[in-house]
């Protein structure tokens, strides 16, 4: 759990579920059901956040761990971080959550899952997040060519823990 001022954040469960759907309706044109929220709860629980602002949920990452590392009694074999979505309501914006929520879901991939790497995708458009991941070291690793459903590029990062 990573606490100072005002922002809280902390594992995700079933009882933000609700705030994280529409987190995530408001902030992304990439909508999943609610019944794939719930699954992506379940299953990723552990290598993944909310963040809370003033006691209310006002963003949230969900990353899965890919690789045998994470479901095999063999630690020698390394897993990889996939982040899947991220977001934060437009009103807690620019006060450092995101940078503490990513943070926040590294530590878990690298100290839980024995991740040695984390890639993501994002809109080729969208400079806030990909300013935001650079800044924590994630590169640029290709171009994924039409990888939205409007046909836009979305770039594939990749960061080396
Ligand atoms: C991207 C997003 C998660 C950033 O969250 P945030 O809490 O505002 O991010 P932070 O305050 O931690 O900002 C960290 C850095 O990101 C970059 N950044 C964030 N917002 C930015 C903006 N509007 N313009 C330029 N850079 C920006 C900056 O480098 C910033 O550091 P700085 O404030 O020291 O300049 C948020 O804008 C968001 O939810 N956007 C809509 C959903 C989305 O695009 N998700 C990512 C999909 S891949």
């Amino acid at each position: 759990m990573i606490k100072n001022e005002n922002i809280l954040i902390r594992l995700p469960n079933i009882s933000d579920l609700e705030d994280i759907v529409s987190i995530n309706r408001i902030s992304l044109p990439e909508n999943y059901s609610v019944a794939h929220f719930v699954e992506l709860i379940n299953s990723w629980q552990d290598t993944s956040c909310v963040a809370l602002l003033d006691n209310k949920v006002v963003g949230y990452i969900l990353m899965r761990i890919v690789g045998p590392g994470f479901f095999t009694l063999n630690k020698s074999q390394k897993s990889k971080g996939h982040i899947i979505s991220v977001a934060v309501l437009p009103d807690a914006r620019r006060k450092g959550i995101g940078i503490k929520m990513m943070k926040f879901v590294m530590e878990k991939a690298k100290n839980i899952a024995l991740v040695n790497e984390i890639t993501l995708e994002v809109r080729e458009s969208n400079y806030e997040a990909r300013n935001l991941y650079k800044k924590l070291n994630f590169i640029d690793e290709k171009v994924l060519k039409q990888y939205y459903s409007d046909g836009e590029n979305a770039i594939l990062m990749k960061l080396n823990l």
